[in-house]
């Protein structure tokens, strides 16, 4: 059907040509001079003057692969196929790198990244004769960061995802990329695990090539990228190796080309109700935390307000569907052959949950998309009216502490429940006291003092986290009890930060809270000892700790100590980087979208 479609489409005659923005470069009859100068380096590996002057649209591969991009790194191969596809539709494929991100390996955090690849990608669609792009994503940030690219561009582009690795296994267990690391960490502070026995599991859990194949941000980023109609339909989930991933970079290829035919571009995909599918994509998948900043980015550079508290209005009272680590049991491979993201998005579709009419890349809506996606494996996915979890969304949160905070209550594990979340007429409220850390740095040296006391009513906090702190924001606020505290039996405390966690991990915490202490946020003034109540059913978290007291400590403590810069970019991010709440955006950059409809200067 696809392909007859796609050939329908090719030859039908009656659709209005678009002047490609590359003939003004190429076919420039006025500079010819110009040219000239454009056309002679491009003959070099094969393609000729006569074609990139013939009015065969160009389109750009983003590749994002490479050595220092290894959960991305089976693009380099894709690459080839996607070629072809954009061949046999009649285009010439241009690739080019971005900045390369690597979730694990960049010090002194990835987040730093994902606003430089997109303001470098940008200045590529922008700055070069490219008619459409296909964007090449995988680890965490290389979604975001190249669909906000496109957004700002708004030239047509398609997003072709990587996939995740084959399913880890060890010793019979199926152990996930990062929740693995998560679940050993304890095993090693309970001595049940010694440390080449961590190793590998760690190493067990990433049997080849792709992104981590449990439901951190790289999966949850591409089931995003693909609710949001900016992906062929079941693109999302297929294991990097597996056969049909070549097909489908083939075929990515030969849609981009249709789509630059059509003018169908970003802004015509990204609407309000593409946002709100995906925050509903998120929770049923029991995605990402990482989605909320994410999210809220794309969306402010496609031009489309999304109020901080639509995660709780559009997303919260939606069931936990996919059965996926570390809200589930399962990894990748399991969720591509039971269906993937259409058959998820399936579910929300019959219950209503899902906004069908959306336009997506594949030219049809999005209901067009999911007939007949209906899963057959129930114990992966599982029907929206027999859920693993009801209301498995987000919480947004509030109080003296932060204007806005998030919960990812699908991983809030049973024990937790019944240790916090469980008192006889106060469900869902506890207080606990206080352990302040100033970063990691601090938490490491000080959670096993045994000075602090540290017992099961304590909540752990870490401040300097945040964008400004860090920067960049860093994965962090999953924080361990003290090992004493594990080996007695407790593997969660309830734990408060301003910076992010991974999205493989299984901690409860409150997290993205904006502002951060580095500017002057309430975790700023709090100490170790004071006592904060948090209340879920109200969506509250507060310190209780009098105005008068508040206002002697901001006047007589020193505030929490923030390192330098040590890079250039690194003072340009605080400069201009907002908070994560709304998205940790580059606020000055929002006024720029649709920049390819203005022809730069030659
Ligand atoms: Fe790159 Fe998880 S670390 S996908
Ligand atoms: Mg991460």
């Amino acid at each position: 059907v696809w392909r007859r479609e796609s050939l329908q489409k090719l030859t039908d005659k009656s659709k209005p040509q678009q002047r490609l923005r590359s003939r003004d470069w190429f076919a420039n009859t006025e500079r010819m001079d110009m040219t000239a100068l454009y056309l002679e380096r491009f003959m070099n590996y094969g393609v000729t003057p006569e074609e990139l002057r013939s009015g065969k649209p160009i389109i750009g591969i983003a590749q994002s692969g490479s050595d220092l991009s290894p959960c991305n790194r089976i693009h380099v191969e894709l690459a080839k196929r996607v070629r072809d596809g954009i061949r046999d539709s009649g285009g010439i494929p241009i690739e080019f790198p971005v900045h390369p991100i690597f979730e694990n390996c960049r010090r002194p955090t990835a987040a730093l990244d994902r606003n430089l690849l997109y303001l470098g990608l940008v200045e590529l669609l922008n700055g070069y004769p490219l008619d459409g792009v296909v964007l090449t994503t995988g680890c965490d940030k290389t979604t975001p960061s190249q669909i906000m690219a496109a957004s700002t561009v708004d030239i047509p582009a398609i997003v072709l995802s990587g996939g995740p690795m084959l399913d880890g296994w060890h010793e019979g267990e199926l152990v996930g990329s990062g929740t693995v690391i998560w679940r050993s960490r304890r095993k090693l502070a309970a001595g049940e695990i010694s440390e080449e026995e961590f190793l590998d599991r760690a190493t067990d859990s990433a049997p080849s090539a792709g992104h981590c194949n449990s439901m951190g941000t790289a999966s949850t980023m591409n089931a995003v990228a693909e609710a949001l109609g900016m992906s062929l339909t079941g693109c999302a989930a297929i294991p990097a190796p597996y056969r049909e991933r070549g097909q489908y970079a083939y075929r990515t290829g030969r849609r981009i080309v249709e789509m630059v035919e059509e003018n169908l571009c970003p802004s015509r995909i990204l609407t309000r109700e593409a946002f709100l599918n995906a925050i509903a994509a998120v929770s049923v998948l029991g995605g990402s935390s990482n989605a909320q900043p994410h999210i809220q980015a794309m969306a402010a550079h496609a031009g489309v307000p999304l109020e901080p508290d639509v995660w709780q209005e559009h997303g919260y009272d939606l069931p936990l569907l996919v059965n996926m680590q570390p809200a589930g049991a399962y990894l990748g491979e399991r969720f591509h052959r039971a269906g993937g993201v259409p058959a998820a998005l399936w579910e929300l579709l019959q219950a209503g949950k899902l906004y069908g009419d959306c336009l997506t890349c594949t030219g049809h809506t999005m209901a067009e998309n999911l007939k007949g996606r209906e899963s057959r494996d129930r114990e992966m996915i599982r029907p929206f009216a027999d859920p693993l979890m009801e209301k498995a969304g987000y919480l947004v949160m509030t109080g003296n502490l932060f204007d806005f905070g998030i919960l990812k209550t699908s991983v809030i594990s049973e024990e937790f429940r019944q240790r916090y979340l469980s008192r006889p007429g106060a469900e869902n409220v506890f207080e606990a006291r206080a352990i302040v850390f100033d970063g990691s740095d601090d938490y490491h040296h000080r959670i096993n003092d045994p000075a602090l006391q540290i017992d099961d009513n304590c909540i752990l906090v870490v401040r300097g986290a945040g964008v400004i702190g860090w920067p960049g924001s860093a994965e962090v606020v999953n924080m361990q009890p003290p090992d004493a505290l594990i080996r007695a039996g407790t593997q969660w405390l309830p734990t408060l930060g301003d910076g992010r966690q991974s999205g493989t991990s299984d901690s409860p915490s409150i997290l993205n809270t904006s502002p951060e202490s580095a500017v002057g946020g309430g975790l700023a003034w709090l100490r170790t000892g004071d006592v904060i109540r948090v209340d879920l059913n109200e969506g509250t978290c507060n310190a209780l700790v009098e105005g008068d007291e508040i206002a002697r400590r901001l006047e007589h403590e020193p505030a929490p100590p923030i390192p330098q810069s040590n890079t250039p970019w690194e003072e340009l991010f605080r400069e201009k980087t907002g908070q994560l709440g709304s998205g940790g955006v580059m606020d000055f950059a929002l006024k720029y979208r649709g920049t390819s409809k203005k022809l730069p200067r030659h």
